[in-house]
């Protein structure tokens, strides 16, 4: 499937220079919904290491995690921005593409030892998903493989994570 043609660019948004890719054109698509899910699954029953959780980072990851978790048989996890969960917390800032933010897991949100997969809509940087595998650590638990519909390669995002298997369906 043509991922580009149904993922809209914008330019100049969120500021000047930058070419913005909207999936939301992509999740309107019945097809295209589906082609992301079921190509991500697909991917993932070649890891070695399967994972028992799929962690899907705040916001738009979150539409992503749940539906693979769901085809893998695995539970999801959230990592939030910070303040948004109710119990104890590990909590990590980062770097954005566009300023610096927190985010953080629950302590108890994976037992240890476990298998884990973060997902997310897009990778640019990379911070985020750095951020989001130092928080794996500090829980013990086992990160096998990261997951992205989009990656914007002139970042080198990919170039800042564990040496894992990194799966990403478009790159720009
Ligand atoms: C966007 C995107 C990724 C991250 C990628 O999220 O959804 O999480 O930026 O950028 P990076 O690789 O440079 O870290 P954003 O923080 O804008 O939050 P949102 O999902 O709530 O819109
Ligand atoms: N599209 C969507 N999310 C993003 C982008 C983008 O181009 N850059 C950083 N986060």
């Amino acid at each position: 499937m043509d991922l580009k043609a149904l993922i809209r660019d914008i330019p100049d948004f969120p500021q000047p220079g930058v070419i913005f890719r909207d999936i939301t054109t992509l999740l309107k698509e019945p097809k295209g919904l589906k082609y992301v899910i079921d190509s991500l699954a697909l991917e993932c029953e070649k890891l070695e290491n399967t994972p028992d959780y799929i962690i899907g980072i705040e916001s738009r990851g979150f539409i992503f995690a749940p539906a693979l978790a769901y085809h893998l048989d695995a539970g999801f996890v959230p990592v939030r921005k910070k303040g948004k969960l109710p119990a104890d917390v590990h909590s990590i800032e980062y770097q954005l593409e566009y300023g610096t933010d927190t985010l953080e897991i629950h302590q108890d949100a994976i037992p240890s030892g476990s298998k884990v997969m973060i997902v997310d809509d897009v990778i640019a940087t990379g911070g985020t998903a750095k951020a989001t595998s130092d928080l794996v650590q500090q829980i013990g638990s086992e990160l096998v493989a990261f997951g992205f519909i989009v990656e914007l390669t002139g970042l080198e995002g990919r170039k800042k994570l564990p040496d894992l298997p990194c799966i990403s369906l478009v790159e720009y």
